[in-house]
């Protein structure tokens, strides 16, 4: 399973590549309003910086597939790495094939289904994002349908890539590698987070202890 940082916040995108974990980013119109800079100008940004797919969504006001199809087309004039983020609805469907048959790769956004996933896939999207967290958040297993939607990819020899999304906690992210997700897309939070293991630090505070007794400061 390959790593998406899930963040429009250049700070964490550079961190996060700094330490050589991920492939690509993925962004939506919270992440982006959060940052409260033009969109254009923080995706290129992100694309100078990450050499892999960079998700970039098509407004949220925007709902029709034509104002899709023209708004995907420019996002993915904005650089060559460029992913369109497509929201999970029959226009959607109709914007991923219009896309996906100029060559422009699209990741269909906010999938709570396995059958949504499917029909994603056949409409030609390049990737499908299912949302564990939130699932997870009104009580229903977020996994389940990583695991659902990894199934029928396989049994179908579907190509569409899983991107394992609105993932919370390093939990998430070995359960999605277990399922076999092609991609975990992770909030940099998190990905700091999976760096650290108490008997870890403990051994470095102990080797840097038992060395200065030994060396002194040297
Ligand atoms: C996916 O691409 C989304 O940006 C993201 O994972 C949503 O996560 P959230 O449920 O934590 O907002």
């Amino acid at each position: 399973m390959r790593f998406f940082v899930d963040t429009a916040n250049i700070e964490e995108i550079k961190k996060a590549n700094d330490m050589g974990i991920i492939c690509g980013v993925t962004t939506n119109p919270s992440l982006i309003a959060k940052e409260g800079r033009d969109f254009n100008q923080v995706i290129e940004e992100i694309a100078s910086i990450v050499d892999g797919p960079v998700s970039g969504e098509v407004k949220a006001t925007t709902v029709e597939a034509k104002a899709m199809i023209e708004e995907g087309r420019q996002i993915a004039s904005i650089h060559p790495n460029m992913v369109v983020k497509i929201p999970m609805t029959a226009e959607g469907l109709k914007a991923v094939k219009v896309l996906n048959s100029e060559g422009i790769k699209t990741n269909v956004t906010l999938v709570f289904s396995a059958a949504q996933a499917l029909l994603a896939a056949r409409a030609g999207a390049s990737y499908v994002s299912p949302f564990l967290g939130r699932l997870d958040d009104i009580s229903m297993p977020g996994i389940d349908l990583i695991k659902d939607i990894m199934d029928i990819f396989t049994v179908h020899g579907i190509e569409t890539e899983i991107i394992a999304a609105s993932i919370r906690n390093p939990v998430h992210v070995i359960d999605c590698a277990k399922a076999g997700a092609d991609i975990a897309t992770v909030p940099y939070p998190v990905l700091e987070q999976m760096t650290h293991h108490p008997l870890t630090d403990q051994g470095i505070v102990k080797f840097q202890d038992d060395y200065r007794k030994a060396f002194g400061e040297s």
